[in-house]
């Protein structure tokens, strides 16, 4: 049966929806919080990477998440923006507030499910939670047509009582039946038993859309998530890098490229602009300061390298001999070299253009351009992932209160160490010096005198965006406030300069932090 769907209309049969839930489950877990700015720029990169649901946050778990969903649906065209809510009336109630400028929205409301959580956790009787999905949803479907529900650790509850839940969620007017394995507990057996058991039994199944929500604390969220399609799964949900809760969620670019390199296995199309996978990956990177693991399927450093001689030459004779999908098709390119001290901004704007950043605003090129020059200055050869780094640096800039102007170091084995700085606070100029235990510290101590502050420095790590001792160094700092975390992020060829602007960084995510609210005690996984 074709499936009308109030926001996506009839769906060709092979489509499925790719639900990304990077900005939610992926945001919730420690150390990847994002500020308002950053969550808008990973939503635009969600929607120009062709994803169809953007799950923008959870309202109800505080103002900032509010104030983010909002601005996502009041700026964001093109993908449906939900908002995810407790079955609480409040929930609905403010998530509904929250979507509400979208083109397309989706309210996503959810209910533990499974014994173990009904019991410990809601300490509800099962009909009790029969009649709580009922009046959920019914509530959700006065604010939009197209309402998801989730069965909280569904993968764990008991087969007959999930077929009741769903049954009831689709009488009131669920129009998308997500069932998560929330700990990460399935094998992709269950998963397929799971969804064709819905199909077979649920009156109404038919005429919605299944949705599958896998974690990865076995290792298994993508294959059960290949599994829950083959039981009849037709939304996919999942996150950038797969992060979330624990270890993370199903990654959206592993399924999307499963789905692409093997048509003749997972008999079904999605949307994603694959060759912007990589582009959309290292964003993430940038904004959470946790790079992938080199091994990361798709889009990890080697994942697409072939560095054996064996390997080497069989490539050299027929590419296919062991390169299943092309490194140009998830946006690797070839490590190009580009423009030197001399080129001007037209070839600038191009080059970024090529990278896909077309969309830069004048005041960002003009900042990136600047960079550059002094990049290409100090650095032999620049490369993409220069140039990369470098605007992503400039975009996460944009709209802080504190920036960085300039910084004049002295430090060896004869001097004391001390650090003169110069920042912009509020639009306003200001300098001072400081000494420290190292460059670092005397770095860090100027900020602080420059502007007052107490936090407890948690990280500092450095890593290099590229090969050689003339590579861009990228720090992150990760700075605690009464219980609160923040990472920070930057770039420069000098670590001591890229060390300043990493923590100016998370302090300027500190002061957007400050001014939300704890999240409720029993928050969504
Ligand atoms: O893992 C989970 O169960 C969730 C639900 C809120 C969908 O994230
Ligand atoms: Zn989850």
């Amino acid at each position: 049966m074709t499936i009308q769907h109030p926001n996506f209309g009839s769906l060709p049969d092979d489509r499925v929806i790719m639900f990304d839930t990077t900005l939610r489950d992926g945001e919730q877990s420690p150390g990847f919080s994002m500020n308002l700015q950053e969550k808008l720029r990973m939503a635009e990169a969600l929607t120009d990477l062709g994803v169809d649901v953007i799950e923008a946050g959870f309202p109800i778990a505080s103002p900032g998440d509010f104030e983010s969903v909002q601005l996502i649906a009041q700026t964001i065209r093109g993908p449906v923006i939900a908002g995810l809510a407790r079955s609480a009336r409040g929930d609905i109630i403010r998530a509904a507030e929250a979507v509400a400028p979208a083109e397309r929205k989706r309210i996503h409301t959810f209910l533990s499910t499974s014994p173990l959580h009904m019991k410990y956790k809601l300490r509800m009787e099962p009909d009790a939670v029969l009649q709580a999905v009922t009046d959920s949803v019914t509530l959700a479907r006065q604010y939009t047509d197209d309402v998801e529900w989730s069965a909280e650790d569904g993968s764990r509850t008991e087969p007959d009582f999930l077929c009741r839940c769903v049954e009831a969620a689709i009488k009131a007017g669920a129009t998308t039946i997500n069932i998560p394995d929330t700990v990460g507990y399935a094998v992709p057996e269950d998963m397929f038993r799971i969804f064709n058991m819905i199909r077979e039994r649920v009156p109404g199944a038919d005429g919605i859309i299944l949705s599958t929500h896998n974690h990865n604390d076995l290792g298994l969220a993508v294959a059960n998530t290949l599994a829950a399609m083959a039981g009849g799964a037709r939304q996919i949900e999942c996150t950038i890098n797969g992060i979330g809760e624990r270890a993370g969620n199903a990654a959206l670019e592993e399924i999307a490229m499963a789905i692409r390199t093997r048509p003749d296995a997972v008999h079904r199309t999605t949307g994603i602009v694959t060759n912007r996978i990589l582009k959309t990956s290292k964003l993430l990177s940038t904004i959470t300061g946790f790079d992938v693991q080199p091994n990361k399927a798709i889009v990890g450093r080697n994942a697409l390298a072939h560095e054996s001689g064996i390997h080497q030459d069989g490539m050299l004779k027929n590419a296919a001999t062991y390169e299943i999908m092309t490194p140009e098709s998830v946006g690797w390119a070839k490590t190009s070299l580009v423009m030197g001290k001399h080129s001007g901004r037209a070839a600038f704007r191009d080059k970024l253009k090529a990278l896909g950043y077309g969309d830069v605003g004048d005041n960002q090129l003009n900042d990136a351009f600047r960079r550059f020059k002094d990049l290409a200055d100090r650095k032999k050869i620049v490369y993409d992932e220069d140039i990369v780094a470098l605007v992503d640096d400039e975009v996460l800039r944009d709209h802080q209160r504190i920036r960085f102007v300039s910084l004049d170091v002295r430090a060896g084995s004869k001097v004391k160490p001390s650090a003169e700085l110069e920042l912009e606070i509020d639009g306003e100029l200001r300098a001072d010096m400081a000494f420290g235990d190292g460059p670092v510290d005397a770095t860090f101590n100027a900020i602080r005198a420059l502007f007052p502050h107490e936090v407890i420095l948690r990280l500092y790590s450095v890593g290099a965006v590229t090969e050689g001792t003339d590579a861009q160094a990228r720090v992150t700092v990760r700075l605690e406030e009464d219980g609160k975390l923040v990472d920070g992020q930057g770039a420069d060829t000098d670590t001591l300069v890229a060390s300043a602007r990493a923590y100016i960084h998370a302090l300027n995510k500190l002061m957007v932090k400050r001014v939300r609210t704890e999240p409720p005690a029993v928050a969504a996984k």
